[in-house]
């Protein structure tokens, strides 16, 4: 059974005190819904893979409610530091060398000795967090390679049954997942995110045309993710067969459903999962989800990186 809980102080106790206790509870953050365990409770971690489907080398981002508990878990240097404090509380995620006392369950990290951290700025999730005493663990809060979950409602759909609780609280403004940035050695995106490159850029200078790794680790990066049950095409700015048009622009008159029909990015972020289901509820069978173009500045870097993902080959 899956608890509900509202946000106040009792009920975000009471799921602070289930992952105490080793349990699953999803949570809202700004970026997207997490699907969150004690991070130094080795149950509530493997309970995590469990209820994802998520494969097991692919390690989990741990959140935080305060710099100090970061510093408890990573070895930061200067310019972790700099970068910290410049985007920290909000959708960035670091990856850094994991201190060696830093009591995180093995399989948080799939055994590496990088840990990636997160800052969130939701308030839901900072109490939640100090509530429990402990970072947070949370991937997105999905069945691995689905849709990625910015309402409760489709949490819901997707876990009702397979997570002890469920915070209900539709605040994840930004609607995509967080950015990573590796600062293990040179920084590097490993995913693009709600937070657009050229932001990093302007404090940490050139990260290079595309920083996205095609063979670097961010082990959870498999081509074909973030999908609906429908096939999905992109840039298909002239719609012709059976298909769900998703428009973007001005340009989408006479589209079916639209990601924002001012062309703005930033509501296009928030607007896409949320798209992208109702996008397959509408979908008949053998028609096509197909999306018009999206430009790759700013937060278009991310948006067509899922899309990308959305529209490629399906492994099984
Ligand atoms: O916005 C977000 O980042 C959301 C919310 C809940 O915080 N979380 C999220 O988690 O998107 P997830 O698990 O869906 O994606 C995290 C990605 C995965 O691709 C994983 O492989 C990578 O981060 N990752 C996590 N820990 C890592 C590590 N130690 N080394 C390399 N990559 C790591
Ligand atoms: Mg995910």
């Amino acid at each position: 059974m899956t608890r509900r809980f509202d946000v106040s102080d009792s009920a975000i106790e009471a799921a602070a005190h289930l992952m105490r206790n080793g349990e699953v509870v999803a949570f809202p953050t700004e970026t997207v819904y997490g699907l969150g365990a004690d991070a130094s409770n080795p149950a509530g971690i493997e309970r995590i893979y469990e209820a994802k489907g998520r494969p097991r080398h692919n390690p989990l981002i741990i959140h935080v409610s305060d710099l100090e508990m970061a510093r408890r878990m990573a070895h930061f240097h200067p310019e972790a530091e700099v970068v910290a404090a410049s985007f920290w509380p909000g959708p960035l995620t670091l990856l850094l060398p994991k201190r060696a006392d830093a009591g995180l369950a093995s399989a948080v990290t799939a055994g590496m000795n990088n840990v990636a951290i997160r800052f969130p700025s939701s308030s839901v999730a900072q109490r939640l967090i100090r509530a429990v005493g402990f970072p947070v663990a949370a991937p997105s809060a999905n069945r691995s390679g689905k849709i990625t979950s910015t309402r409760f409602a489709e949490v819901s759909r997707q876990l009702n049954g397979r997570i002890s609780g469920l915070v209900e609280e539709d605040t994840c403004d930004h609607g995509l997942e967080s950015t990573i940035l590796s600062l293990v050695g040179a920084p590097i995106i490993l995913r693009h995110g709600s937070v657009p490159q050229e932001a990093l850029e302007a404090l940490l200078g050139p990260m290079g045309e595309d920083s996205m790794p095609q063979k670097v680790a961010a082990p959870g990066q498999f081509k074909s993710h973030y999908a609906p049950e429908a096939t999905v095409e992109m840039n298909v700015n002239n719609p012709v067969g059976n298909m769900v048009w998703i428009g973007f622009g001005p340009a989408s008159k006479g589209c079916d459903l639209t990601l924002s029909s001012s062309g703005d990015l930033q509501e296009a972020a928030r607007n896409l999962y949320a798209v992208m289901s109702e996008a397959d509820a509408l979908a008949r069978p053998g028609d096509v989800i197909a999306f018009a173009s999206v430009p790759l500045v700013g937060l278009g870097k991310a948006i067509n990186d899922r899309l990308k993902r959305a529209a490629a080959p399906r492994s099984t």
